[in-house]
């Protein structure tokens, strides 16, 4: 959909609004982020406690028809132009190959994406492939089986690096590789993970973690930097800032070893790329959160399930979105984390 933007003065023309999802600040979100479900095979000690959480009751899921309907409606009506599925685990939710293949045949086709612990991805792939996914990001801290373990709390590591091979095999390429540094866990791990990587030909990324577990234990202090990072790949490789621009992808890429591949660095804390921000989500219970950590949140399920028309759900969504907040304002004193978690409002 063409930007048809207003314009103020005298009239020249016809008056159109720029119909997509733009905020108050004039950023427009064109990456939709869908929430299939809450629930998670893994109990990363980042995102959830050992015993998991309460899960949302099924009558509050999104069918399928459901959230296949919304993706429509944001891209038909809102020029929504890449779709990410992402969890808790999007792989345990029933129903994603037939999502993905749906959300393929829509016109104009979006970008569609997966965001995954890899857990099944074996088992899936091909069929993803075939449905139409276009790309993968496969979340993997450690190639260490006792260090998966212990941020884990299972002993699948196996599983994992199966499901990347088989993304890989089912050429789903880049296959990317999305890892949190813990302090003490494997904040000592980085070049190790960049190396087996670089081996495999998958594209890794480091991302700094942020305070969207359940349990609230995220720390500023303690919380490992993009800087050391940096300087921890850098006792090994030599890393040169890639020719790519930035973006609004969120990760600072770097040429290693002068083209053995590429690292990015997402520093969502100490770097926050909130200005050149491009995403929404949709939770997997059908609420529109213009940001990560946004307080407030836009029930379309329940328009959608009192019969709102397309034209009302798009309205809806628009409105949703004016509201998102300049920045994340983590360093902000005023700082609040918000009620949910990660694992429900989706990476
Ligand atoms: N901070 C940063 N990244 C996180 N992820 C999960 N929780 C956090 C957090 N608190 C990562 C996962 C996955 C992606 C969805 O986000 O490891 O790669
Ligand atoms: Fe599951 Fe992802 Fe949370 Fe780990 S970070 S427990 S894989 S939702």
């Amino acid at each position: 959909m063409p930007p048809v933007r207003w314009r103020a003065g005298t009239y020249s023309g016809p008056v159109t609004y720029d119909r997509r999802l733009v905020d108050g600040f004039g950023r427009v979100a064109t990456d939709l982020r869908v929430s299939l479900t809450d629930r998670c095979n893994l109990r990363c000690t980042y995102c959830m406690p050992a015993e998991g959480l309460e899960w949302l009751p099924d009558e509050r899921l999104l069918s399928n028809d459901e959230v296949v309907r919304l993706v429509a409606v944001a891209v038909n009506h809102l020029g929504v132009e890449e779709v990410r599925f992402t969890g808790g685990e999007p792989l345990v939710r029933r129903g994603l190959v037939d999502i993905v293949r749906r959300c393929a045949e829509l016109r104009p086709r979006p970008d569609l994406s997966l965001t995954t612990n890899g857990m099944g991805l074996s088992r899936l792939a091909e069929s993803l492939a075939t449905a139409g996914l276009d790309r993968v990001n496969v979340s993997l801290d450690t190639v260490r089986e006792d260090t998966f373990l212990a941020l884990t709390r299972r002993d699948r590591l196996h599983d994992v690096v199966a499901g990347l091979a088989a993304a890989d095999t089912a050429g789903i390429r880049p296959v990317k590789v999305n890892a949190v540094l813990m302090r003490g866990v494997n904040d000592d791990q980085a070049p190790e993970l960049l190396r087996w990587c670089l081996k495999r030909g998958y594209e890794l990324r480091f991302i700094e973690q942020m305070p969207l577990d359940a349990q609230h234990g995220w720390r500023r202090d303690t919380m490992v930097t993009a800087a050391e990072i940096f300087a921890s790949l850098e006792t090994e490789f030599e890393l040169e800032p890639a020719e790519e621009p930035r973006g609004s992808a969120p990760a600072e890429l770097f040429d290693v070893d002068g083209g053995a591949g590429t690292v990015g660095v997402i520093a969502s804390v100490t770097r926050p790329f909130c200005g050149d921000c491009d995403r929404v989500r949709l939770t997997a219970d059908g609420q529109v959160r213009n940001c990560l950590f946004a307080r407030e949140e836009s029930d379309l399920r329940l328009a959608l399930r009192a019969g709102a028309s397309d034209v009302e759900i798009a309205d809806r969504w628009r409105a949703a979105v004016v509201t998102k907040r300049a920045g994340h304002g983590i360093d902000d004193v005023s700082f609040l984390q918000p009620a949910r978690p990660m694992s429900a409002i989706g990476g």
